[in-house]
């Protein structure tokens, strides 16, 4: 991480969510409105934006019960912020937060090496259901 400091905001207040939208619609990793997507992450357990000044620059958020299981969703650090350490500082953030859980996630095949190269392994026995199972089938999340 470099010696700059951004500011870790853990709560949805004053977020713009359109540029929440924008940045996960960007990378491919939500197509939801900006509506929609405030819901998601007010439904969340764990919401972190980072922030250069006003300027929202990276996003993460968890579901959670709290006490013993979470699932990791929606890492994204915009295109002049990465390779800071900025991503990693997101991850560790939300992991903090769900101290004592199990935590799980799933990302684009293209980013498997990513997780591993920040702490997380593999499983043998993880499944899913989608509603949209024929993109995710195209996109090569499935094994079978
Ligand atoms: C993925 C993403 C969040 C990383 O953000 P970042 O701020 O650049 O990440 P960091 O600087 O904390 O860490 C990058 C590190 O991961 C490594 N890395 C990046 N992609 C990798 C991959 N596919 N496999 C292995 N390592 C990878 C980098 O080499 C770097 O290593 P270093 O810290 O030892 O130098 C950012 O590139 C992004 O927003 N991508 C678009 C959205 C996305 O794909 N999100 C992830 C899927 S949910």
């Amino acid at each position: 991480m470099e010696n700059v400091s951004y500011k870790i905001q853990d709560n949805c207040d004053g977020i713009d969510f359109a540029e929440v939208s924008d940045l996960l619609h960007f990378y491919g990793l939500s197509d939801l409105d900006k509506d929609t997507q405030k819901r998601v992450f007010e439904n969340s357990y764990v919401t972190i934006f980072i922030k250069d000044e006003d300027k929202l620059i990276g996003v993460g958020r968890a579901l959670s019960d709290g006490i013993c299981q979470g699932a990791i969703y929606n890492i994204a650090v915009r295109d002049e912020y990465r390779g800071k350490g900025i991503g990693k500082l997101i991850v560790d953030q939300i992991l903090s937060r769900l101290s004592g859980c199990n935590v799980v996630l799933y990302t684009h095949p293209k980013h498997l090496g990513l997780y591993e190269h920040w702490g997380f392994r593999r499983m043998h026995t993880s499944y899913a259901k989608f509603p949209q199972e024929e993109h995710y089938e195209q996109e090569g999340f499935f094994e079978d």
